[in-house]
């Protein structure tokens, strides 16, 4: 049985050694808390069919219970155990992007406990593209239940090393596989109701999955509806501690207000940092602590770098960090780091 309490020795175990995998396994089976890499971001899996096990998830992270949990399968055949009524859109779906970073959220079968949704009558489900999560899964035999490995609100962990310095202490495996591929998280769709709505830009792009339905899907719910919209909508989230002014605007627009907004913050005494753009490489006085992200034209590569840039200016010492938009229009992956920086900002200019 699961254990509640949130004090554990926490292992940490190359993912590479195949007698880890096995290990992680038997503490899944066990009740225990094991963080994995997925292609997205790190998860922190318990066993999907413990309640008790899951209830260990929420402590671990400080996550509200009122927050549900995306079940991990090893293939299509368990999607059919955990969900009720599979409809088309959702069966064409799952054959186009499983594995991959696409969540699809459906009517739940009885099999899954509420704890994993917050008592919502659906789940949220997908497989992961991941040699060493499908590896876990198929060790577990078991759907497995995993929010990313990160303390509530905090970025997500794209690194073993991010697990640590969150959850150290409060889970009992990291199972690591280096740095994770995506960078961030997959994308969510609601199939549970009369028109697919999109909960969560992510790793797969919007206009694929539209193309595949042959229609738009329905934008996300505003944020804070009420306590049954979306959670992982909640404004605050993916944040680093400092808080992070968001510029947006056209690019060369965008550009020049930074550079005004960051030399008025130096001028009130402000230490600052800044998520730095390849195209922004030398605007900035010396003064100021810069992290690289990557470049404007490249989506991929800036959200394999988001969160850990995020972590590093966290560890700079500064007052207030300043960024801007890493791409608009915002469309494919842009749309999802678009989102995750609003998230992670607590003042737009
Ligand atoms: O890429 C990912 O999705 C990563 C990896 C580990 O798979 N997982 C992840 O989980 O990002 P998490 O807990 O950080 O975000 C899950 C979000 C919830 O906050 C909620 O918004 C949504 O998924 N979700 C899960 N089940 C849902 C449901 N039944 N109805 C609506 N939204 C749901
Ligand atoms: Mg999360």
């Amino acid at each position: 049985m699961g254990r509640v309490t949130s004090a554990r020795q926490t292992r940490v175990l190359l993912a590479s050694d195949p007698e880890s995998v096995a290990y992680a396994a038997t503490v899944i089976l066990d009740g225990g808390l094991v963080a994995f890499p997925t292609e997205t971001v790190y998860g922190l899996g318990a066993n999907a069919l413990d309640a008790t096990a899951v209830a260990g998830i929420f402590l671990a992270k400080d996550r509200p219970t009122s927050d549900p949990l995306i079940v991990h399968l090893v293939d299509h055949t368990w999607l059919v155990k955990v969900t009720e009524g599979v409809s088309t859109n959702a069966r064409r779906l799952a054959e186009q992007f499983w594995p991959g970073p696409l969540t699809l959220v459906l009517p739940k079968a009885p099999l899954v406990s509420g704890a994993v949704t917050a008592g919502l009558s659906t789940v949220g489900v997908r497989v992961p593209d991941h040699p060493v999560a499908l590896a876990l899964l198929r060790a577990a035999g078991v759907p497995i239940a995993a929010p990313s490995a990160n303390l509530f609100t905090r970025p997500s962990p794209t690194r073993a090393v991010h697990v640590l310095e969150d959850l150290e202490g409060r889970i009992d495996v990291v199972l690591d596989g280096g740095p994770t591929r995506v960078g961030v998280e997959s994308t969510i769709v609601d199939l549970s109701v009369p028109s697919p709505r999109l909960l969560r830009s992510g790793g797969t792009p919007v206009e694929a999955i539209e193309t595949v339905l042959g229609k738009r899907l329905l934008p996300p719910p505003p944020p804070r509806l009420g306590p049954q919209s979306a959670p992982g909508m909640l404004e605050s989230h993916y944040a680093p501690r400092t808080p992070l002014v968001l510029v947006s605007g056209p690019p060369a627009h965008a550009r020049d207000r930074l550079l005004e907004a960051v030399r008025g913050a130096l001028a009130d005494g402000k230490r600052v940092g800044v998520l730095l753009l390849d195209e922004d490489a030398s605007l900035f006085p010396t003064e100021v602590a810069t992290v690289p992200v990557g470049s404007y034209a490249d989506p991929t590569g800036v959200a394999t770098r988001l969160y850990e840039s995020l972590r590093a200016l966290d560890h700079q010492g500064t007052d207030v960090l300043f960024a801007r938009l890493l791409a608009e229009p915002a469309s494919g992956l842009g749309r999802a780091l678009a989102d995750r920086l609003q998230r992670a900002s607590v003042h737009r200019l």
